[in-house]
């Protein structure tokens, strides 16, 4: 499948490279970061994503060239509004599945209608996610940013223009945008309402799989992926930032747009990417792949291997192997589980698992496909088929995903998941081989 290129923006292409960008000619210092004067009256200021001494495949940083520098603001206050579902909820081995979380009513930005569902460890633990739906009807008018890691933002429906300090995304459902840690940015919604998910990655950036045998190409291919050009206002306030920091909100007033960026220069940079452009890679032969092999973007984890954040899709693709369980095997993993549904329908699951939903099945909990859908591929005459018009993912993780109290006490969680699974008869007959 192939998409358009973005017809009204253009961008930077590419995944990890220092990209450079000015929306006035010359704005951008040549041969050095921090000259003595700066074109336009500007004002240098680095913003680092990992510490100055990590190895340098591992440096993430941007240099910024903006109207004012970012120290000019006011104290930080904590907000009475705090993000929902922050406290967290009793451990529970137990599946878990909700249904969607509907839109409110009243107004609500991309802010106000996170829902926390799920959180591996505390924010100030330099790994570890957590997770969240968002649901929206009104575009920000306050600018946030984010202390506690990179936000991993999955549209599932609803189109969103970010407006980050580097420039402008634009996304939909079957699309992406990853947001860098502390980088300041306003969601105005393109729609009358949006919906989606959002992992907030506490631990090293993400960043493309290592290829192995598949080899130079396949899965998300590097030039696929978009980063903004430079772009700014250079206006008045009152301007209200927001930060999340340890989990929690503050916020201060500025007099003037803290977006005016003019000119920059780096890696630490927002990018989004269509995951219609992903190249899904899967057996010829027989049997059903591990998951990894849809893996879109990875953050190592203390392990080798052994991912702080997977985000796995499960796109349209066709099913070829013969005399194979095509579905996804009954299992109990080492990893963590979160699940969503973009669109259509995930193919372990004949029903109760909808788009805007959710599943977790954390550490060890035996999960799998649903009777009816076991039943029917154990039944099934085994042709070439193409499914079609489909999209889940998951964020897989190496540490358990603790549910927030919100999660477990809401309306949307479904009290009945296990039955899914209590339709699988017995089926043994010794004699019968
Ligand atoms: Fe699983």
């Amino acid at each position: 499948m192939h998409t358009p290129a973005p017809s009204d923006l253009n961008y930077q292409t590419g995944f990890g490279n220092t990209f450079s960008s000015e929306a006035l000619p010359g704005a951008l210092p040549v041969g050095q970061n921090s000259p003595q004067r700066l074109p336009y009256g500007l004002y240098a200021e680095q913003l680092s994503g990992s510490a100055f001494t990590v190895p340098r495949s591992e440096v993430r940083r941007t240099w910024l060239y903006r109207i004012r520098p970012s120290a000019s603001h006011p104290e930080f206050r904590r907000l009475d509004a705090q993000i929902n579902g922050i406290e967290q909820g009793p451990v529970t081995p137990n599946r878990l599945r909700w249904s969607p979380f509907e839109v409110p009513a009243e107004h609500t930005d991309f802010l106000d209608g996170l829902i926390c569902l799920a959180a591996t460890a505390p924010a100030e633990q330099a790994s570890g996610v957590s997770v969240c739906v968002y649901r929206a009807n009104a575009s920000m008018e306050s600018v946030f940013f984010d202390s506690d890691g990179e936000l991993l933002i999955v549209p599932e429906s609803g189109r969103l223009g970010i407006d980050t300090e580097l420039g402008r995304l634009e996304i939909g459902p079957l699309q992406i945008a990853v947001v860098p840690r502390g980088m300041r940015f306003r969601v105005e919604l393109l729609d009358a309402t949006a919906r989606g998910y959002l992992c907030e990655n506490h631990g090293c950036p993400l960043r493309l799989p290592e290829l192995g045998p598949i080899g130079s190409n396949g899965l998300a291919n590097s030039r696929d992926f978009l980063a903004p050009l430079a772009r700014y206002e250079d206006r008045g306030g009152p301007v209200r930032l927001v930060q999340k920091f340890l989990g929690e909100l503050w916020a201060c007033e500025l007099d003037h747009s803290p977006l005016d960026v003019v000119a920059w220069h780096g890696n630490h940079v927002p990018y989004s990417y269509d995951l219609r452009r992903f190249n899904t890679l899967g057996t010829v032969s027989f049997d059903h792949p591990d998951p990894s092999i849809f893996t879109v973007l990875t953050s190592p984890g203390g392990m080798p291997g052994q991912a702080n954040i997977d985000f796995v899709i499960f796109p349209p693709r066709w099913m070829v192997a013969e005399h194979s369980f095509r579905p996804p095997w009954f299992h109990r993993n080492l990893m963590n589980e979160f699940m969503g549904l973009i669109q259509g329908v995930y193919d372990a699951k004949a029903g109760g698992f909808l788009p805007g939903g959710a599943s977790l099945h954390n550490r060890m909990s035996a999960h799998g496909p649903d009777a009816a859908t076991t039943r029917q591929a154990i039944a099934a005459d085994l042709e070439p088929q193409k499914i079609e018009n489909t999209m889940a993912f998951m964020f897989e993780t190496g540490q358990v995903l603790r549910p927030s109290r919100l999660a477990l006490d809401c309306r949307e969680r479904q009290t009945d998941y296990d039955d899914c699974w209590s339709g699988l008869a017995r089926t043994f007959e010794p004699n019968r081989r």
